[in-house]
């Protein structure tokens, strides 16, 4: 929110200001003695914050122009809004009456409770955000309170830039505010909206990079986490305020808004729905806003203005004096309807010399020079430009800095006498080529428009553009710490204009690694991706590859995040990653990438690859004789050990892992940043491997502690992961009903923190249970939107064919298990293949294909002895026994099952270890008559 001009600061500070203190002594003696005497330019920056009184036009000595003069007569009784302020200075609205209308009803609406988004969109030019301020004007006289929030070109990879401007300006912070000075003015701009200020200063104090020193405990997040509590905090704000009074905001220029802003506004878009909120989002036509057709969204897409309305405001431009009708006639043909370009071209054929003003109106000097009036928007700006040319050096430097300028960087790249500068900054003004808001030094200057920015700009030689870049660079460098602080993509970005390639390239890195540390993981990958490029331009040395490799270190992270690990993107930066590590790289390097390869690899179930990663991990571990490392590396050991069948093995490594965590909890915790915890993960892994090797009870015991392990740490996504990895076991034919109930938490807990993959995994288990328990159709649904990472699939194959033969379609059923068993071939992923072979036996019984399936169901039994996996072996030999059983083979039978069963020697409750018991009983009265009967 932009704060209100105080009417006593108004008088103050700009009611006795004249343009330049020449013009204001000249405009005086136009009054009675005692009055205030103002010109245009002052006129606009009080808006309607007084009553003026006309003078006319005067001749001014020294002034080629006459000059409109007023006179002040008092304090206004209208609000004093800096909207009112603004608008004074432009021509009247014109025409857009349908779309006020629709305005003011979505207004309506929303101010009885039904929060509603208006989507403006429109070329660039077109009047959307002179739209949204007429609305702002049209109910100026009704309690609300007005947000506004303004994105840029250049921030739009700034994560939240236009919400840290907008507190910022609405906090009143000061250049030379002290740290202490700012948080005592965001503690009281938060007290409006917040209930419990100091539970939510310290995240507003993080994101407008105010150091608290001993104001606040330390936050303690990690990025994520750190992310979304002020996401929520933001929002929370925001509602807080919407709850005192309505609030018509307004967010401008959509399409240049950063990843984080975006998702901060689909929230809103959610959150508004039941408060008194009007939210007027406007953007050009390139941007596809993803809320179209919700039910609190409507748009408007903005045309250009007919004949009427542009001869209208070519009036209004020329305070209502005639132009000669050919010239009127140039002006609506050129403009074909673009109101700035009315605008603009209308000053330009005011300023060109052509005309001559009398009593009437304007008429020509003589005939109208062919070329007098500008063809394009940009050509008429820079005909307006080149007219202001001792001061359009001035608006050039600004152009340089951006579509906004603050006084004091520009003095400091400038380095002129500062009355000479002010001066010019006035003229620029005045012929309303810039805005002001505030007083020097604090003063920031906008462009009217961004293309009188870009005009300005692009009027400016390459060589001069470079050197002026260069100079605002290093001038934040010297003089911006804060900038440079918080910003450094706005340094990085002069840098890379300016050709000052190193330079550039480690304010790349500084804005990526920055933005990574917020979690702002889009914003950080297009930094790093910008600095990787430049990389690319300097010559091959070792140098350049050391700088890479600082690149990717930060980028693998980024992307994993932004992607997954599964996807190519990712698994590509940590495979180059790896190729550019070097001798000199330090072992937190060299683990970063690893970690990554690590997962990437084993996310794409491309396991041999990971497993020779892990086994790099540990041999690392052993080198630098470091337990974090070697306890990581026997985790990711086991884990893909276990992937591939090798159970007994796996166990070991986990249990390695799990030997040195308990020993070394302090080197273990600061591991913790590769993402997850090593002694969770160890435990949950080992719960499947457990199970497999015939531990239902020691597994279960595993699963248990993993998870009171998770909660204690407390980590969203170390919660979500662990909820979803014990409920796997359910997948496997551990208990159901436990599986069930984790893996409903892992989803909750997962949509409540913003979770992907864990979900995935746990909606799969619940797809996998519900086919089990009498509902195929709605599980294999379930489960076919759940599969997501190559890693698994084995097993994601075998549930669905399982589900299709329960519906009685073992044909289908069994085309997917022969996927899963090439699948098992080819990754050799084989945790689950010897329940595949079983799988298969089990449905070509159905088909009657006896030889056949009993030859999978020795298969199984096979592999399953292979791998010591008492659980599968178990599962294949009662479902063998229970054939044999049909075919009267008692005794096979019961002499196959009875030593498998009598290995165990816990978990007599679980369900297969009924199951065999129950056939084992029945076997053993069978065969004992059929003993009986032989020797007779
Ligand atoms: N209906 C109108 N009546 C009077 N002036 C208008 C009208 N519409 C636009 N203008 C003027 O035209 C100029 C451009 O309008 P505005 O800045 O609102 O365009 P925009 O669509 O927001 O452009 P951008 O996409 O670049 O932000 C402004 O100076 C504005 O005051
Ligand atoms: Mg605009």
């Amino acid at each position: 929110m932009i704060g209100d001009l105080s009417r006593e600061g108004a008088l103050r500070e700009h009611a006795v200001v004249g343009e330049t203190p020449n013009l204001a002594a000249r405009l005086q003696a136009l009054g009675e003695p005692g009055t205030i005497v103002v010109a245009a330019s002052t006129r606009r920056l009080i808006g309607d914050l007084f009553r003026l009184r006309d003078l006319g036009r005067h001749e001014v000595r020294g002034i080629a122009e006459p000059i409109a003069a007023w006179a002040v007569e008092g304090v206004s009784a209208s609000e004093s809004r800096f909207e009112a302020v603004r608008a004074a200075g432009l021509t009247d609205f014109i025409g857009r009456e349908d779309e006020i209308d629709f305005l003011l009803e979505r207004q309506r609406l929303a101010w009885k409770g039904e929060g509603q988004i208006v989507l403006i969109s429109g070329e660039p030019g077109i009047g959307k955000s002179r739209l949204a301020a007429a609305l702002a004007e049209r109910i100026v006289g009704e309690p609300h309170t007005r947000l506004r929030y303004q994105c840029s070109p250049y921030h739009s990879n700034s994560a939240l830039r236009p919400f840290i401007a907008q507190l910022e300006r609405a906090a009143a912070f000061k250049a030379d505010d002290t740290s202490e000075q700012r948080l005592d003015k965001l503690e009281a701009l938060l007290a409006i909206g917040a209930s419990r200020v100091e539970a939510v200063a310290p995240l507003f104090a993080a994101l407008l990079s105010i150091p608290s020193g001993e104001r606040y405990p330390p936050l303690a997040l990690s990025p994520t986490q750190q992310r979304r509590r002020t996401l929520a905090a933001l929002l929370d704000q925001f509602e807080g305020l919407a709850r005192r009074q309505p609030i018509l905001l307004s967010f401008e220029d959509v399409h240049w808004a950063d990843a984080t802003s975006l998702e901060l506004l689909d929230l809103t878009v959610e959150r508004v729905r039941q408060l008194p909120v009007l939210a007027l989002f406007t953007f050009r036509p390139e941007f596809e806003p993803p809320w179209v057709g919700l039910p609190n969204v409507g748009t408007l897409t903005l045309g250009r203005l007919d004949r009427n309305d542009v001869e209208s405001m070519v009036a209004r431009v020329t305070g209502g004096r005639a132009l000669p009708a050919e010239v009127t006639e140039q002006i609506v043909v050129k403009t074909d309807g673009n109101p700035l370009f009315v605008e603009e071209l209308t000053k330009a054929v005011l300023e060109a010399g052509i005309l001559v003003e009398d009593a009437e109106g304007y008429r020509l000097n003589g005939p109208l020079p062919p070329l007098a009036i500008p063809a394009t928007l940009q050509d008429s700006l820079m005909a307006r430009l080149d007219r202001l040319a001792p001061v359009k050096e001035i608006g050039q430097i600004g152009a340089a800095i951006g579509r906004e300028f603050s006084y004091s960087l520009l003095r400091a790249v400038v380095r002129r006498d500062e009355t000479a500068l002010k001066d010019a900054l006035a003229q620029l003004e005045e012929a309303e080529l810039v805005f002001r808001r505030g007083e020097p030094p604090e003063a920031v200057y906008s462009f009217k428009h961004a293309l009188v920015r870009d005009a300005a700009y692009e009027s400016l030689l390459k060589s001069r553009r470079q050197q002026l870049h260069s100079q605002i660079a290093r001038t934040l460098e010297e003089r911006f710490p804060d900038v440079v602080a918080s910003e450094p993509e706005i340094v990085a970005r002069h840098f890379t204009e300016a050709g000052l390639v190193d330079s550039a390239i480690n304010y790349w890195l500084r804005a990526g690694n920055l933005a990574l540390s917020r979690s702002a993981n889009v914003e950080a990958v297009k930094h790093l991706r910008q600095g990787i490029e430049l990389t690319q331009s300097q010559a091959p040395s070792p140098q350049r590859v050391r700088k890479e490799l600082d690149f990717y270190l930060a980028l693998g992270p980024a992307m994993a995040a932004t992607e997954g690990f599964a996807r190519p993107e990712p698994w590509r930066v940590f495979s180059h990653a790896r190729d550019l590590l070097g001798n000199d790289s330090t072992l937190t390097e060299q683990m970063t990438v690893l970690w990554g390869a690590y997962l990437a690899h084993s996310m794409r179930a491309e396991h041999i690859a990971a497993l020779e990663v892990a086994r790099q991990c540990l041999a690392l571990g052993a080198h630098h004789e470091h337990p974090g490392v070697s306890a990581l590396g026997n985790r990711f050991t086991g884990q893909t050990l276990n992937f591939m069948g090798a159970f007994v093995d796996a166990r070991l490594h986990l249990e390695q892992a799990l030997a040195l965590c308990a020993a070394n909890q302090e080197t273990i915790a600061s591991y913790r940043r590769f993402g997850t915890d090593d002694q969770v993960t160890a435990l949950a892994f080992l719960a499947s491997t457990l199970l497999l090797l015939g531990y239902p009870e020691q597994s279960a015991a595993a699963a248990e502690q993993a998870v009171s392990r998770a909660r204690a740490i407390g980590l969203a996504f170390t919660i979500s992961m662990t909820l979803s990895q014990v409920a796997f076991l359910g997948t496997l034919g551990g208990d159901p009903q436990r599986a069930a109930a984790h893996a409903d938490e892992a989803i909750t807990h997962c949509a409540k923190h913003g979770v992907a993959d864990p979900a995935h995994r746990a909606r799969f288990t619940q797809g996998a249970l519900l086919a089990r328990s009498g509902d195929p159709q709605r599980g294999i649904e379930l489960m076919r939107n759940a599969i997501v990472a190559a890693e698994r699939r084995t097993m994601y194959l075998g549930h669905v064919a399982s589900a299709h033969a329960s519906l009685g379609q073992p044909e289908v059923g069994l085309d997917l298990l022969d996927e899963a068993i090439q699948t098992a071939e080819v990754t050799s992923e084989k945790f689950f293949e010897a329940e595949l072979y079983r799988l298969r036996g089990e449905m070509l019984l159905t088909l009657g294909k006896r030889g056949e399936a009993e030859a999978g169901l020795r298969r199984a039994l096979t592999i399953a002895q292979q791998q010591q996996a008492r659980w599968w072996e178990l599962r294949a030999a009662t479902t063998l026994g229970k054939h044999w059983h049909d075919e009267g083979k008692y005794l096979e039978a019961y002499s196959l099952l009875q030593p498998v069963y009598g290995w165990f020697v816990e978990g007599f409750d679980a369900t297969p270890l009924k199951d065999a018991k129950a056939l084992l009983g029945e076997l053993r009265d069978l065969s004992g008559t059929q003993t009986q009967a032989r020797r007779e």
